[in-house]
């Protein structure tokens, strides 16, 4: 069965039966700015597409890993990783998921087999974890911009370790948060022996480009190299690495990025403070990439959150619904977009 995403606006043109183009799309977390696309040469589309060494080394410094694997996006080691490490590990039944995230994750669980056990927000630091348990955190999360700190992660991580279980950290969004929060270091200084976490690194997201479907994989060399025997060659084609390997390496790229990420994010979540009236809103949580309206509960049938979703929609607004239909997330709008958003969300009410 096919998730529900944002990112869906054909779908969703239909459904109101406004021409797509008409649209404000604010249902993902993509960057609105995205990395300019270098001049590619004509060979690059002609060869197969080996994984370029040249890709490999830029990855490894961005990402500070020593090990990892370049994917069609971190969406095809999601879905690959049940089957993998049941064959590690057939003692394992049981995964660790947030109550509220990328769903991606729960339907390759439970395809597998998997039972599933939704932790809330805040992950408890004396929740038992039994062995062979799988605990797959999304940091920071994606829709609530929960981020967990180093030390919290490296409790688990060594918990995990002893039980014989697996850490899976999906950073998609990890770029914009500054200082770091990345947990690849730790894989790097003990490569021989961690091999109970993996680390999902999205590029899509950050440097505005998901259309090229390009991911990594940090982890184990013996996990790496299990995923890269699964996958088989030509995973990811010659343009997109040519692309990646050059905004990966743009330091002054990134840090102008970050910069601009930062102020339309503050002004998102302006805007929708001022926008909505302040006894509508519960909290707004997020990142540079995306903030999340939960609203309050309403008496009507329908959640306030359904409601402010479905009157964006008649005015060509695409937000995000939260799958419990309690919040709506927005991606950043430009400067030049602001001011339709702002009007649209003062006709809600
Ligand atoms: C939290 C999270 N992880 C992973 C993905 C998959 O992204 P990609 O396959 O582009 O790396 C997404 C996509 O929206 C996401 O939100």
């Amino acid at each position: 069965m096919a998730l529900i995403h944002g990112g869906q606006l054909q779908q969703v043109a239909k459904q109101y039966n406004i021409p797509a183009e008409n649209w404000l799309d604010l249902s993902t977390g993509i960057a609105p700015f995205s990395y300019p696309i270098p001049s590619i040469p004509e060979k690059v589309y002609q060869s197969l597409p080996q994984t370029s060494s040249d890709l490999k080394t830029a990855a490894k410094r961005y990402y500070n890993a020593d090990n990892l694997l370049v994917t069609n996006g971190s969406q095809a080691i999601i879905k690959l990783l049940p089957t993998l490490w049941r064959k590690k590990n057939p003692l394992s039944t049981t995964v660790y998921l947030p109550e509220q995230g990328y769903k991606e994750h729960a339907l390759a669980w439970q395809t597998a087999g998997f039972t599933v056990y939704w932790y809330k927000n805040e992950l408890l630091e004396q929740e038992p974890i039994e062995n062979n348990t799988v605990l797959v955190i999304i940091n920071p999360n994606n829709p609530t911009g929960q981020l967990y700190s180093q030390s919290t992660l490296i409790k688990y991580q060594e918990k995990l370790e002893k039980s014989n279980g697996l850490l899976v950290i999906d950073e998609a969004f990890i770029d914009v948060v500054s200082p770091s929060h990345s947990m690849s270091h730790t894989i790097n200084s003990n490569s021989n022996t961690i091999n109970n976490t993996l680390i999902l690194r999205s590029f899509g997201k950050f440097f505005g480009l998901a259309g090229i479907r390009i991911g990594f994989l940090i982890g184990s060399e013996t996990w790496i190299e299990k995923f890269n025997d699964q996958l088989g060659p030509w995973q990811v084609n010659g343009p997109a690495q040519f692309i990646a390997q050059s905004a990966l390496s743009d330091y002054q790229w990134h840090e102008q990025q970050k910069q601009k990420l930062q102020l339309l994010s503050a002004d998102l979540r302006t805007i929708l403070t001022k926008s909505i009236p302040s006894e509508y809103i519960n909290k707004i949580t997020g990142t540079d990439l995306f903030q999340t309206v939960y609203f309050t509960e309403s008496t009507e049938t329908k959640s306030r959150a359904e409601n402010y979703y479905a009157s964006l929609c008649q005015q060509a607004v695409y937000a995000r619904l939260t799958d419990d239909k309690q919040a709506l997330r927005f991606g950043l709008a430009k400067k030049n977009q602001h001011e339709r958003l702002k009007n649209a969300l003062l006709n809600c009410y």
